[in-house]
């Protein structure tokens, strides 16, 4: 299982409900590992897609505790238990989970790899991923050249579990 996210120099991921950098060539990135795959989110997250409605040519399993919620194309699971037996149908390198805080949280002990986008920027935020570089079972497994948008510095980087 991979984990694929956007963070600032704090390893900020979002203010709200919302997004706090928009990159399009980490969207594209973000459309181009993910299309033909499993990706996983929270139900927040979900609901900040536009409609908001399922990515497409993706499975989308969305995770709630609310038994009467659901939306079309989506898998709905209530619990990180139903989502692993949701899971074992599928391929676990095809499986991503896209956000948001509290879904990274639980499910980056399971992850073997993340895709992490740096932004250089240190905006207001209340979500947050784990600094990776403070966690001793991860390392910087390699480093893109450092890209710019609208006087935004970015690079991809990813990640693996040592
Ligand atoms: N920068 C990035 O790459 C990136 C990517 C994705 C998201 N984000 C940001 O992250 C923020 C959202 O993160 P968040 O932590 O607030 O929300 P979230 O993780 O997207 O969703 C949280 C919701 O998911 C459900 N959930 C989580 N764990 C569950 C479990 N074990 N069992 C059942 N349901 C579970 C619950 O839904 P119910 O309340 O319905 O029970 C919970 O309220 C936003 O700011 C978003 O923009 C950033």
């Amino acid at each position: 299982m991979k984990a694929i996210v956007n963070v600032d120099n704090n390893w900020a991921i979002g203010m709200g409900d919302s997004l706090i950098n928009h990159i399009p060539a980490d969207m594209k990135f973000f459309k181009k590992k993910t299309t033909g795959n499993v990706v996983v989110m929270g139900r927040t997250t979900f609901l900040t897609f536009p409609g908001p409605k399922a990515l497409p040519n993706r499975v989308n399993i969305v995770l709630t505790t609310d038994k009467s919620w659901s939306a079309p194309d989506v898998i709905v699971c209530h619990s990180v238990e139903e989502l692993f037996e949701q899971l074992r149908r599928y391929d676990t390198n095809t499986v991503y989970v896209i956000g948001g805080s509290s879904v990274y949280e639980q499910l980056l002990p399971y992850c073997d790899t993340a895709y992490v986008t740096k932004v250089d920027t240190a905006k207001p935020a209340d979500k947050f991923f784990p600094n990776l570089d403070k966690v001793s079972d991860w390392e910087l497994a390699c480093e893109g050249d450092v890209q710019e948008h609208k006087d935004v510095k970015f690079r991809f980087t990813t990640y693996r579990k040592k």
